[in-house]
C-alpha cells in the first residue's frame, strides 16, 4: 500500500452534513427522526439517497424488496464486491444515527476514493436494507433475511402492517419495487458502521468497538383474553382482567429475564386494549414480546420460562394467555478474519478500542450466515438509542468512518 493510501482519512465536515442534511427526512420537533420503513419520508431520503450515488459515479439497483445497491467498478470486475452499508429506516421516535450512520459512512468512504482517484482492485456496493428496524413490519430485518434465504420473497411481500398495507403495495407506493431478483447481488463481505446503542465504549472511553459477537432476538404476539365487565359494579375477586395479566406477566418477565442475566433482556414493548374506555374491565390485550441474549441456550431458557409463567398465570386469573413465537434469530459469531480486519484498521489508525457484542440487531448478522460479514461500532451519548434524543460526536463517526474506509480497502485490495 502506498503512504497516500495507508494516511487516507474521509471528510469528517461532509459526512457531518450529510447526517444533518438527510435527518431533515422525518424530522420530529424534539430532534429526533420518524422514517418508518417504505413511508414517504422514507421515499424522500431514499432518492436523495440514490442521487448522492449516482453523482459518485455508482450504477444504481434495486431488488424486489426495495433494498438498493450502488456499484463502484474495480480493477478486476470477475470479482464480486465487498458489501458496506446499512438501513435508512428508523424508529417511530428514533434518532438521527440509528442505521443512517453506516450507509452515509459508506457513501463517504466512496467519496473518498474518488476524490483521492483510487481505484480498488474489487468492486465496491453499498447497500440500503429495506426495513431493518421491523416496526412497521415484522420482523425486523426482513430484506436481508430474505436475501439470505431465512424467508421467502413473496412471504415477506405479503407482511402486513397495522393498518393492514402489505410490504408489496409499501413498496408500489413509493415506487422502490425493484427489478433485481432478492440475493442475486453477490458480495465476497460485508462491513457494516453502527452506532453502539448502548454505553459500554463511551463508560470506557473507547472510540471504536470491533464487534465480535451479535445476541439472538426471539420475538412473540401474545394476546389475552379475559372478559369485559362493568368497572363499578363487578367486584374485585370476580374480574378476569387482562390488563392486571398483562401486568402480573410483564413482571415476572421482568424477573426471569434478571435470573437468568446477565445475558439475558426481555421486553414488552407493544401494548394494546381492546375497545378501551375508562368504565370497563380491559377483556382482552394484543402485546409484543422482544427476547434476546448472547448465548442460545439462556434465549432458549427465556423462551420455556416465559411459556410456564402466562401457563401459571393463566390459570390463576381464569383468562387465556396465547403466545405465538414469530421470530427466532440465533446468536451472531461473527467471521474472524473479518472482525481481525476491523482490529488492525482501527489499532493501524491509532483509535482506542475494544471488541464488543452487539445487543442490538444489525442486517450484518443476517449476511454473516452466508457470507464473512463485521462490524464497527462508534459511542452514542449515554448509550441512547430507539430514542429522539440519539446522540453522537462528529469526531467519533468520522473514526468509525475511517475504520470502515481503511477495512474495505484491505478487504478489496488497492
Ligand atoms: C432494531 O433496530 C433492532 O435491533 O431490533
Ligand atoms: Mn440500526
Ligand atoms: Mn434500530
Ligand atoms: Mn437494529
Amino acid at each position: 500500500m502506498s503512504r497516500a493510501v495507508t494516511n487516507l482519512q474521509i471528510d469528517s465536515a461532509r459526512l457531518w452534513d450529510s447526517i444533518h442534511e438527510t435527518a431533515k427526512f422525518g424530522a420530529t420537533p424534539k430532534g429526533g427522526v420518524r422514517r418508518l420503513t417504505l413511508s414517504q419520508e422514507d421515499k424522500q431520503v431514499r432518492d436523495w439517497f440514490r442521487k448522492a450515488c449516482e453523482d459518485a459515479g455508482l450504477e444504481v439497483h434495486i431488488d424486489a424488496l426495495g433494498s438498493m445497491f450502488a456499484l463502484r467498478k474495480g480493477r478486476d470486475m470477475s470479482k464480486p464486491p465487498v458489501g458496506l452499508g446499512s438501513h435508512l429506516d428508523t424508529q417511530p421516535t428514533g434518532g438521527k444515527f440509528d442505521g443512517i450512520l453506516g450507509t452515509l459512512g459508506a457513501l463517504e468512504v466512496i467519496r473518498t476514493l474518488n476524490d483521492a482517484g483510487i481505484e480498488t482492485d474489487a468492486p465496491l456496493c453499498i447497500v440500503n436494507w429495506t426495513n431493518e428496524e421491523g416496526s412497521r413490519f415484522a420482523p425486523a430485518m426482513m430484506a436481508s433475511a430474505a436475501y439470505v434465504g431465512d424467508f421467502t420473497v413473496e412471504d415477506i411481500l405479503s407482511r402486513k402492517d397495522a393498518s393492514g398495507t402489505t410490504v408489496g403495495a409499501a413498496l408500489d407506493e413509493i415506487g422502490y419495487r425493484g427489478a433485481t431478483a432478492v440475493g442475486t447481488q453477490k458480495f465476497s463481505g460485508f462491513v457494516e458502521l453502527h452506532i453502539e446503542q448502548g454505553p459500554i465504549l463511551e463508560a470506557e472511553n473507547k472510540t471504536i468497538g470491533v464487534v465480535d459477537h451479535g445476541q439472538g432476538v426471539f420475538w412473540y404476539d401474545g394476546k389475552i383474553t379475559g372478559f369485559e365487565s362493568h368497572a363499578g359494579s363487578t367486584p374485585m375477586p370476580l374480574r378476569r382482567d387482562a390488563l392486571l395479566t398483562l401486568s402480573e406477566f410483564a413482571l415476572t418477565l421482568e424477573q426471569i429475564a434478571l435470573k437468568l442475566g446477565p445475558n439475558a433482556v426481555a421486553t414488552i414493548g407493544e401494548a394494546v386494549i381492546a375497545n378501551p374506555s375508562r368504565n370497563v374491565i380491559p377483556g382482552e390485550i394484543a402485546f409484543t414480546i422482544d427476547c434476546r441474549s448472547a448465548n442460545a441456550d439462556t434465549l432458549e431458557a427465556l423462551d420455556a420460562s416465559l411459556r410456564a409463567a402466562a401457563g401459571e398465570i393463566s390459570k390463576k386469573r381464569r383468562v387465556e394467555i396465547a403466545i405465538d413465537q414469530v421470530w427466532r434469530k440465533p446468536p451472531t459469531h461473527f467471521d474472524p478474519k473479518l472482525v481481525d480486519a476491523v482490529e488492525r484498521a482501527a489499532g493501524t489508525l491509532g483509535y482506542a478500542h475494544r471488541r464488543i457484542t452487539s445487543g442490538a440487531g444489525h442486517d450484518a448478522c443476517n449476511l454473516n450466515t452466508i457470507m464473512p460479514a463485521a462490524m464497527v461500532f462508534v459511542p452514542c451519548k449515554d448509550g441512547i438509542s430507539h430514542n429522539e434524543l440519539e446522540d453522537a460526536t462528529q469526531s467519533d463517526c468520522a473514526a468509525g468512518t475511517n475504520v470502515l474506509l481503511h477495512t474495505v480497502l484491505s478487504l478489496a485490495g488497492v
